[in-house]
C-alpha cells in the first residue's frame, strides 16, 4: 500500500522535510543526478533507516551532501565531514581544483573521513564520499537542515535508480511519508565517483556525466580506472563499496546483444526461447523503427525504447533509468539491449550502468 505524499517543493514544504530529518526520519529529495533517500548525516538514527527502508547491506558507504557558500575546499572543512590533513598539498591542490571547476553538481569525492561522521555512513571506512548537488530543492533542504544529508539513490537495493518523484513513489511509496518533488532529473545518472589519496593519485570509482577526460584536463594528470581486485572494505574482505556486478537492474530478465542493431543480419544466439513479446533498449535512433526491425529478425513482437533519436549523450544519459523503467512496466516478458561501445564521456557511465543492469543478480 502506498502511504507517500508527493508534495511540491514549497518554502513551508521544504522547511517540514528538515523537521522530519532533524527528528531522525527520511524523505525522497531531488537532485540534478536521480532521487535521493535523505537523512541527517550527523545522526545514526537517520542513517540506519536509510539503510533498512533501502534494504541496502552496510557494507555499501553512502554519500554525504553538502551545500556549501562558496565551493572551496576551506568552505568544505567548516561542515567538518573530512579531516584533510592526512594529504599531501598536491592533492589538497588537486581537491580543491575538482571542488572549484565541478561543485555544484555531479561529482563526489572520496577523502579522508572526520571523526564526527557516523561510522555507519561509511560502512566503517576511513574515508567518506561527499558531494554538493546542483538542484535548488537539495540545496535548500540541507540549507534548512543546517548539516549536511546523506542520500543514496531513493530505489530498494539493486534496483533501477529513480529520476523522478513518481519513480520514487513506485520504488519506496509504501515505506515513506514524504517524497519531495523537483521535477525530472536533468542528468539521469549518478555522480562521478573519484577518489584523490594521500599522494595526490586521482581513481575513478564510479563513471557519471562529468566524464574522466574533463576530470583529467583539471588535474593536468591522469585519471586511473578502477584497478582489478581494488578492496576498499574496513577488513579487506569487500569488493569496492557499492560498485558490485548486479546493480540498476529491472525486474526482468535483461540481455545485453552482441552487436548494435544496425549490424544484426541474423537472431543472436540467446541461449533460450524467445517469449511472444520482447522488450527492446535502442541506444539511438527511432524506436518504432527499431521495434519494426528487431521483430522482423526475432519473428516476436517488440516493444522499444530509445534513448535518444539522435544520438546525442546528453539526452541518453537523461533518459536511461526512465527506459529501462518503462520496459520492465510493459508487458515484454523478456528485456534485450543494444550493447553500449562508447569509451569515453557519458556514453561509458552508460555502458557501465548498462553491464551491471544485465548482470546475473547477487
Ligand atoms: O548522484 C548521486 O551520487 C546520488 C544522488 C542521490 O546524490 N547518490 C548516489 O548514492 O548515487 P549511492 O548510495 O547510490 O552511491 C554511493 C556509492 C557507494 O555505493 C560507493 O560505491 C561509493 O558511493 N562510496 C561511498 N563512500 C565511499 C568510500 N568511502 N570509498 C569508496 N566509495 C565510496
Ligand atoms: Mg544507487
Amino acid at each position: 500500500m502506498k502511504k507517500a505524499r508527493i508534495l511540491e517543493p514549497t518554502p513551508e514544504n521544504i522547511k517540514l522535510c528538515a523537521q522530519i530529518l532533524k527528528k531522525g526520519g527520511v524523505i525522497a529529495m531531488p537532485t540534478e543526478t536521480v532521487y535521493g533517500l535523505a537523512g541527517c548525516a550527523m545522526d545514526p538514527d537517520s542513517l540506519s533507516k536509510i539503510f533498512l527502508t533501502k534494504e541496502r547491506p552496510t557494507f555499501d558507504p553512502l554519500i554525504v551532501h553538502v551545500a556549501l557558500e562558496k565551493p572551496t575546499l576551506a568552505d568544505l572543512m567548516r561542515e567538518q565531514v573530512l579531516y584533510p590533513h592526512e594529504l599531501s598539498d598536491a592533492a589538497v591542490k588537486k581537491i580543491d581544483a575538482l571542488v572549484r571547476k565541478f561543485w555544484p553538481g555531479p561529482l563526489t569525492l572520496v577523502m579522508p573521513k572526520s571523526d564526527l561522521v557516523p561510522d555507519l555512513a561509511t560502512s566503517g571506512l576511513d574515508s567518506v564520499a561527499v558531494r554538493m548537488p546542483k538542484h535548488p530543492v537539495a540545496r535548500a533542504l540541507i540549507t534548512e537542515l543546517g548539516l549536511p544529508v546523506c542520500a543514496p539513490s531513493a530505489n530498494r537495493f539493486g534496483c533501477i535508480s529513480p529520476t523522478s518523484a513518481q519513480d520514487v513513489m513506485e520504488e519506496l511509496g509504501d515505506k515513506l511519508d514524504v517524497i519531495l518533488d523537483g521535477g525530472p532529473c536533468e542528468i539521469g545518472l549518478e555522480s562521478t565517483i573519484v577518489r584523490i589519496t594521500d599522494d595526490g593519485e586521482a581513481f575513478l570509482l564510479r563513471p557519471g556525466a562529468i566524464s574522466k577526460e574533463e576530470i583529467e584536463a583539471v588535474l593536468k594528470s591522469p585519471v586511473k580506472l578502477l584497478p582489478a581486485g581494488y578492496t576498499a572494505g574496513a577488513d579487506g574482505a569487500q569488493p569496492a563499496p557499492g560498485m558490485l556486478a548486479s546493480h540498476y537492474a529491472p525486474s526482468k530478465k535483461l540481455i545485453l546483444l552482441p552487436t548494435p542493431l544496425a549490424q544484426m543480419m541474423t537472431a543472436p544466439q540467446l541461449g533460450r526461447a524467445l517469449p511472444k513479446k520482447v522488450g527492446f533498449l535502442a541506444m539511438s535512433g527511432k524506436a518504432s523503427d527499431a521495434a519494426i526491425t528487431l521483430s522482423e529478425i526475432l519473428e516476436v513482437e517488440v516493444v522499444a525504447e530509445t534513448l535518444s533519436e539522435t544520438g546525442d549523450w546528453t539526452e541518453a544519459g537523461k533518459n536511461f533509468f526512465k527506459a529501462l523503467r518503462k520496459l520492465d512496466a510493459s508487458d515484454a516478458e523478456l528485456l534485450l539491449a543494444e550493447p553500449c561501445l562508447e569509451t569515453t564521456g557519458i556514453g561509458f557511465a552508460i555502458a557501465d550502468r548498462l553491464k551491471r543492469a544485465a548482470s546475473p543478480k547477487n
